[in-house]
């Protein structure tokens, strides 16, 4: 292979340098990097990297030395280099403060002897092949400000070394396969604002370090299995928080009115955990809160009225709950709401006609409840809706020409096991992005439109089960495949 054919080459080259060249730390370094080169199998970015070139080496590329000529920063991300850190000399760059090879293919484990590099404030190995554990060693880095181990395939317990670090302000330990540590050996971390430990394997409570962090803008811990309760001092002392993604663990308990506290928050993300009781007014007072998804948990009773107050949300996502009230009238207070979905819980009044105020809504899922009465007419409104679902309710009446001719951006209009009837509109035709159209088990009668032929994008179609008459228009006939599977025929 090319790797083990030139190593000698330059191993041979190196000598001859050492030999020939004055002596120094600033050669020294250049060569410990050129050795390091010669170990990866994939390096073509380093071209200037070459032993030609070592008086040059503070101008190599992804190079930079600090005043006194030494290697200060090594920042290499997406540079194609595919290899180890197992020759990387360590102990020859002690005056690193920067060391960034993010988004390369480097695999094998961490040296321990990165933990010499007690200069680095940035240490950034994220999207890379690692395994291995971190080293222990970490906690010698005590002026890091910025670690991230994320996606790699990483595994072990966290060292409570990290502990050590008490500057960092952004630490990603993100997508790979750590254990949970003892969390009761991690200190507070008075900088930290970016907290990262989503996609692990970590089984353990809340880890109480974390609402010591009083800084954490951003903290994501989802997919993995945490359980127990949210501590009440996450909402009353992080209440600098915008971002707090708890999805995917086995968190339980209500939700509690101390969250109001989390007055700067945007995103709420708490879906497929196991929450239970009301949502109370309090999430209605904050009114910065963009993103609200409570999705699959065990929250019953109403959708407060109060959410009215949410106008900067854009995505409302309460689907697979327990929710048994009307669907709040006030949601069309909600005029930047960009996808609202409530499908299967257990809402049981009609579709109130604010809705239709929603005009940016593009994704519109209501279905799996017991709604009843018709489409409002203010749904001619909805003029961005791409996907509109309504399926398994008993919504009844007709489906309006003027619902056709506005709703242009369409892509899946899925209405089965309804009880619609009347005749389909021949504006049906107006729905050039249709790729779904289901809607067998209702009443709709007359004739089925020759313009659905005309819809080129369309794919799935289901008119089953309803009470068309007539012949299949030849147009519809030309839709090939799925049609006939999906039991088209009237
Ligand atoms: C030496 O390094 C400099 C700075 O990166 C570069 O511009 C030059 O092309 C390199 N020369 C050789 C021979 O590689
Ligand atoms: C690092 O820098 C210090 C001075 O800032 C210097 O004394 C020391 O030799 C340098 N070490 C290396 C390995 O470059
Ligand atoms: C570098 O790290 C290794 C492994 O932790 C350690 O044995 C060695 O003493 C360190 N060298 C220096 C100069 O700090
Ligand atoms: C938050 O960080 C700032 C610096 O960004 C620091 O001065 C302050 O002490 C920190 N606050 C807390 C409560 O740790
Ligand atoms: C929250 O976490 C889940 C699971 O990792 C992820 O799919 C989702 O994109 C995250 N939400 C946001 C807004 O980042
Ligand atoms: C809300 O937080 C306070 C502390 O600030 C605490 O005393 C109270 O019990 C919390 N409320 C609930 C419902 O847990
Ligand atoms: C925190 O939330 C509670 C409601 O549970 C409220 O009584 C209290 O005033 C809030 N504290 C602050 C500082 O907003
Ligand atoms: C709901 O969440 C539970 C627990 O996290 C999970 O096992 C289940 O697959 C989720 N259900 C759906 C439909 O996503
Ligand atoms: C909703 O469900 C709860 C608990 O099952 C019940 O007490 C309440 O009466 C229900 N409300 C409505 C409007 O059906
Ligand atoms: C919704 O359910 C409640 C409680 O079961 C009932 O009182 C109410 O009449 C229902 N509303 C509709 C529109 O079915
Ligand atoms: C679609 O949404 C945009 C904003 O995203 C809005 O300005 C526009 O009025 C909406 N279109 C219709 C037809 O309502
Ligand atoms: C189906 O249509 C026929 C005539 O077209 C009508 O007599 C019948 O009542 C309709 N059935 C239903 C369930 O709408």
């Amino acid at each position: 292979m090319k790797t083990t054919y030139l190593f000698p080459t330059y191993l041979s080259l190196l000598t001859l340098c050492l030999c020939l060249c004055p002596s120094g730390a600033a050669t020294d370094e250049a060569e410990s990097l050129i050795r390091w080169k010669s170990s990866l199998s994939s390096s073509a970015s380093l071209k200037s990297w070459s032993v030609n070139n070592i008086s040059n080496h503070c101008r190599w590329i992804g190079i930079r030395c600090n005043d006194e000529g030494f290697v200060s920063r090594i920042d290499l991300p997406v540079a194609g280099l595919a290899g180890t850190l197992d020759l990387f000399h360590f102990t020859a760059l002690l005056n690193l403060t920067t060391f960034n090879l993010n988004g390369n293919y480097l695999y094998g484990s961490i040296p321990a002897a990165l933990g010499n590099l007690t200069s680095l404030t940035l240490l950034d190995l994220s999207t890379n092949l690692f395994s291995g554990a971190i080293p222990p060693e970490i906690g010698r880095l005590t002026e890091l400000r910025y670690l991230s181990f994320s996606k790699n395939h990483m595994v072990g317990e966290i060292p409570y070394q990290i502990g050590n670090l008490r500057k960092v302000c952004f630490l990603d330990l993100g997508s790979n396969y750590f254990k949970s540590p003892d969390w009761s050996r991690f200190p507070t971390f008075p900088f930290l604002t970016h907290l990262n430990l989503g996609w692990n394997e970590i089984n353990s409570e809340f880890p109480h370090f974390i609402t010591t962090c009083l800084n954490l803008t951003f903290l994501h811990l989802s997919l993995n299995t945490f359980t127990g309760q949210i501590p009440e001092t996450l909402f009353t002392k992080l209440v600098k928080l915008e971002y707090l993604n708890l999805t995917s663990n086995s968190f339980q308990g209500p939700l509690s009115p101390n969250i109001t506290n989390l007055s700067k928050l945007k995103d709420l993300h708490l879906g497929n955990n196991f929450f239970s009781g009301n949502i109370l007014d309090t999430v209605s007072l904050i009114p910065s809160l963009q993103n609200l998804e409570l999705y699959n948990n065990s929250f019953v009773g109403e959708i407060p009225t109060s959410i009215g107050l949410l106008t900067n949300l854009r995505t409302l996502d309460l689907r697979l709950n327990r929710f048994n009230s009307s669907i709040p009238r006030e949601l069309g207070l909600l005029t930047n709401l960009q996808s609202l979905d409530l499908r299967r819980n257990r809402f049981n009044s009609s579709i109130p006609r604010e809705l239709g105020l929603c005009n940016k809504l593009t994704y519109l899922d209501l279905s799996q409840n017991s709604l009843s009465g018709p489409l409002p007419p203010s749904f001619s409104n909805l003029g961005n809706i791409s996907y509109l679902i309504l399926t398994g309710n008993s919504l009844t009446g007709e489906i309006l020409p003027r619902f056709f001719k506005s709703w242009r951006k369409l892509i899946a209009l899925e209405i089965l096991d309804n009880e619609f009837s009347g005749e389909l509109p021949s504006e049906i035709g107006l729905l050039t992005n249709l790729d779904y159209l289901f809607l067998s088990y209702n009443s709709f009668s007359g004739s089925i439109p020759p313009e659905i032929g005309n819809l080129q994008k369309m794919r799935w179609l289901d008119l089953s089960i309803n009470n068309f008459s007539g012949e299949i228009p030849r147009g519809v006939n030309r839709l090939n495949g799925s049609w006939k599977t999906m039991h088209c025929i009237p």
